[in-house]
């Protein structure tokens, strides 16, 4: 680091994102569903490398009380940001701590998950060799980590468009002067692509998303100064060098495979068990994953093999619309499903039905009368991904008491922000208003009647006990009230 020059995110804040793969109890579903059994999430320990402000790391502490959460960053002012919120939040199973991947110490505890999201294509080469060491030498055995980063072959394009907006916008003061000249750029180049243009599908992408590009985000992405997207396969061979292995893909796309040719699956066959060879193969096949989410385990000692599902829980994150006869349940616009058959049905509509509320493995064996089937089923809607795959029962409750308890980190983040982290590692924004309020006097003192009455007192308006009790319902389909 410059030290006459502030640290980049010290200086212009990253906005965390919320990402529900990096939850411990996602990547425990996700090896599952992969053929393996990663730690218990209610006790493994967690490191987080690159955690920013740490609050993806926060929302696991949340909801595993019994488990450690360890976080780092080079940013010193985001990791002091989230110190102050573990605080207010009172979590006590949380360590937040500045710090370098260059230097972090390789000698100490280990731990059975450890993430590190958004930081490896966006650090310069020596501290990406450093960050796959350290998950090397502070990988439990058994243990898992996730690494997620941009992908060859196609961030391809990316890479030049890249290039091209830090060269030209180099000389400009000012990072919202410079964005706002990058983005500008972005439409020239846009509008003077030539048909044919193999930037094109990429400006395209980015065309979608600029007017509501977070301003940080963007600068922090397309005008970062090391980017290095990598190809899975150059990505295994570096994780090969230190003693990991990949183990799959946390996203789970890399489960998906029924639209591929007789030659194609021949050629994913080819590599076997092999996963960062099966991914390589896969991104040539496809050309589309840019932003993939690796699983990582040591070579010598994985985790151990797992056959079944019976510990997962699974929920509906999709949408259902009839049409001409037949079921279309969506995840976005161009992922759907169409049943293939009635047990594929039943299973997905028992799912869309039950979207308040996961499902258990057990429950949609039953249903389709038949265990491999049903993970067969479960497995395809969850790669595409329409349905979410929980490893750990619900902190939550659908039906909270009589004196509801709304979450820790809920409270703590809408007592000055717009938005909270929910039970179910999911984003819930609120605007500000009763629903804010309301949720920080949910603190377990209040029975409704108290809740009703300090209500009115706030906003000087009758919020009676009977307005409270379809709030509340309301709202713990949010899942944001403590079982
Ligand atoms: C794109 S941000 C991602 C932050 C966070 N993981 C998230 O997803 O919100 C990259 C992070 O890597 C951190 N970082 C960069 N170089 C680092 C280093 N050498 N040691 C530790 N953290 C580093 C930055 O401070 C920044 O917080």
């Amino acid at each position: 680091m410059n030290a006459e020059k502030p640290f980049v995110y010290d200086e212009i804040a990253y906005p965390t994102p919320v990402v529900a793969q990096m939850a411990t109890g996602r990547m425990r579903a996700a090896g599952l569903l992969h053929g393996w059994s990663a730690p218990d999430p209610a006790t493994a320990s967690v490191l987080e490398i690159g955690c920013g402000d740490g609050l993806n790391l926060m929302g696991m502490a949340e909801v595993a009380p019994n488990a450690r959460h360890v976080g780092f960053d080079l940013s010193a002012v985001a990791i002091e940001r989230g110190r102050h919120l573990a605080a207010r939040a009172g979590l006590a199973n949380i360590q937040l701590e500045a710090g370098d991947i260059l230097t972090w110490p390789r000698d100490g505890e280990t731990f059975g998950y450890i993430s590190a999201h958004g930081v490896y294509a966006w650090v310069p080469q020596p501290v990406r060799a450093a960050l796959l060491e350290l998950i090397a030498a502070r990988l439990a055995p058994g243990g898992v980590a996730y690494v997620s980063f941009d992908c060859l072959p196609a961030a391809a394009a990316k890479v030049e468009i890249q290039a091209f907006l830090r060269a030209q916008t180099a000389h400009i003061d000012g990072t919202a002067a410079r964005v706002a000249a990058a983005m500008k750029l972005v439409k020239a180049l846009a509008r003077n692509q030539r048909p044919g243009s193999r930037l094109k599908p990429q400006l395209d992408l980015l065309m979608a998303e600029i007017d509501r590009y977070d301003p940080a985000y963007f600068f922090h992405d397309w005008l970062a100064d090391a980017y290095a997207p990598t190809s899975l396969r150059a990505f295994g061979e570096a994780a090969d060098r230190v003693g990991l292995a990949v183990a799959g893909d946390a996203g789970l796309g890399d489960l998906y495979g029924d639209d591929m040719d007789a030659e194609a699956r021949a050629l994913m066959d080819g590599a076997g068990s092999d996963f960062a060879a099966r991914g390589f193969r896969r991104d040539m096949l496809r050309g589309v994953q840019m932003f993939r989410r690796a699983l990582l385990v040591r070579k010598d000692a994985p985790p151990p093999r797992a056959a079944g599902l019976d510990d997962l829980a699974f929920a509906f994150s999709g949408e259902r619309r009839a049409e001409g006869g037949r079921t279309r349940y969506t995840a976005d616009a161009d992922v759907f499903l169409i049943a293939a058959n009635a047990q594929e049905q039943a299973v997905m509509d028992a799912l869309a039905d039950g979207s308040t509320r996961e499902r258990g493995f057990a429950d949609i064996a039953r249903l389709v009368g038949d265990a491999a089937r049903a993970a067969e089923i479960l497995t395809r809607a969850a790669s595409l991904p329409l349905i979410a795959a929980h490893a750990t029962p619900p902190s939550y409750t659908l039906t909270p008491g009589e004196r509801p308890v709304a979450g820790r980190l809920i409270r703590a983040m809408l007592a000055d922000g717009d938005w909270a982290l929910t039970l179910r590692h999911a984003k819930l924004t609120l605007k500000p208003g009763p629903t804010r309020t309301f949720l920080a006097l949910c603190d377990g003192t209040r029975d409704r009647a108290a809740l009703a009455r300090d209500m009115t007192a706030a906003f000087n308006t009758p919020f009676t006990p009977d307005r409270i009790a379809p709030a509340i319902a309301d709202l713990a389909l949010r899942r944001v009230f403590i079982a």
